[in-house]
């Protein structure tokens, strides 16, 4: 292992910066030649330990060969004629497949798109037709990404809407339930913060004027909220009550991150909209919207589309990586992954106060750091001990509203043995950052 970055990761750095906005921040600055398998290699020739995925993209591997497969064969036949223009099968294909997998067994259509924020953008649109309403509730910690209406949909300023507003208006926020913060305690969350929702919506907006409420089913760049149980139920159910269109952003939880196909499913929901992006296509892009065929529908014709959404070779690659996780069943390697990783994270816990909480699903996993004794929380440390993950070789990303949780996001593929030195450099991280040594494990 060279310094990290290593001398060549050093001179792109120079160049990119002459080059590249640098609002375009990078959290580990390596210059990647080859990923897969849960390892990144760079051009100083370190291999890397992925917990991280791209941010939740590459569930299957960097170059998963169902993908890799599908992509050469359609690059060889067309890459684009634009679907709006001149239909192609793959991009119906993968609307099958997103109404096959996705929660529920009712009719359903699905638009393709390219980012998450722009599924999320016409995931509101969709509603908003359907409904004729105007209104859309957003929840504490949301994210959605970085457009201008998903900017007025996310929570937090710093880095994300900081300078970039106006923003767009009929956005209305909500608490969430976030059990570690709950002040009543984890186990009253969920009810009580859903029936704290559903009055500021009776009260402040008027169920009737409510086109949908879009909630990530666990929060993402939030903080790896897992919502007190109850709360998607109750919110669910109040929606469909009043003719408001529940939104799932499934767009970091989707394709068996969770350790079930959609989130939602944890707890018996079933959306009426889902957006979908990241793991959909095993690293290239494309997202999508998937709904109720009667809501989906009541868009006029014209109304949704884009030049790229549903690329031939976007969909070639969402073929191969649904493929893939079916026929590893990675859905369940990721509920193992959650185990391995809840137990150590636990055991972590014991050892080191300023771990207050450990929550997740599946490979959806962090742990939130905190002042020891108190809630409050303590992003130093936890950059620290990102910074000291990435100096041994390990990808690990942050999050959080208040900078303060890390989070392990590995792909469903990863080999046991990666998995477990993965956490032991985790534990040493931790032991180094504490300084004080580590605090003896009661049994
Ligand atoms: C829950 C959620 N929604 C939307 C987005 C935005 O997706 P994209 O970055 O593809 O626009 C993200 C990205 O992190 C996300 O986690």
């Amino acid at each position: 292992m060279t310094d990290v970055p290593g001398p060549r990761s050093s001179q792109l750095l120079v160049r990119r910066e002459a080059a590249v906005a640098r609002a375009v921040s990078t959290m580990l600055p390596v210059f990647v030649t080859r990923a897969g398998g849960g390892v990144i290699e760079d051009v100083d020739g370190n291999s890397l330990i992925d917990f991280g995925s791209g941010i939740a993209v590459v569930g299957v591997g960097n170059a998963a060969a169902h993908v890799v497969a599908g992509v050469q064969e359609q690059v060889a036949q067309f890459t684009h004629t634009c679907f709006m223009i001149t239909p192609y099968e793959g991009y119906v294909a993968v609307c099958e497949e997103l109404a096959r997998l996705t929660p529920g067994d009712h009719e359903k259509r699905s638009a393709l798109f390219n980012s998450g924020a722009e599924a999320v953008e016409n995931a509101v649109k969709v509603a908003r037709a359907h409904t004729g309403r105007q209104a859309v509730v957003v929840f504490d910690h949301a994210y959605h990404g970085r457009t201008n209406l998903t900017l007025a949909l996310t929570a937090k300023n710093m880095p994300y809407k900081h300078t970039f507003g106006p923003f767009a208006p009929e956005v209305y926020r909500m608490p969430m339930a976030y059990p570690y913060r709950w002040p009543t305690g984890p186990d009253r969350c969920g009810p009580e913060a859903a029936a704290a929702v559903i009055s500021a919506i009776d009260k402040q907006v008027g169920a009737e004027d409510v086109a949908c409420v879009l909630i990530e089913p666990i929060q993402g760049e939030g903080g790896f909220v897992v919502p007190g149980e109850g709360f998607l139920p109750a919110l669910a159910e109040y929606c469909r009550e009043n003719g408001i269109v529940f939104a799932a952003d499934e767009v970091q939880t989707g394709f068996g991150r969770t350790g079930a196909w959609f989130a939602c499913e944890h707890e018996g929901v079933v959306p009426d909209l889902v957006a979908t992006a990241k793991g959909i296509a095993g690293g290239l892009p494309l997202a999508a919207v998937t709904g109720r065929a009667e809501i989906m529908d009541s868009v006029h014709v014209g109304g949704l589309g884009g030049t790229f959404g549903g690329n031939p070779v976007a969909c070639a690659a969402a073929l191969g990586a649904i493929r893939t996780i079916e026929e590893q069943d990675l859905v369940a390697a990721a509920r193992r992954i959650g185990e391995v990783m809840l137990a150590r994270l636990r055991q972590l816990q014991r050892r080191h106060p300023a771990v207050g909480d450990v929550r997740g699903r599946g490979a959806m996993v962090a742990v939130e750091l905190v002042e020891p004794g108190t809630t409050t929380p303590d992003p130093a440390m936890t950059q620290a001990v990102a910074r000291a993950c990435h100096s041994a070789g390990l990808v690990v990303l942050t999050c959080g509203t208040f900078g303060n949780v890390l989070r392990f996001l590995p792909p469903l593929v990863i080999p046991d043995h990666l998995l477990a030195e993965g956490l032991d450099l985790v534990d040493q991280a931790f032991a180094a950052v504490s300084g004080r040594g580590q605090v003896a494990a009661p049994v």
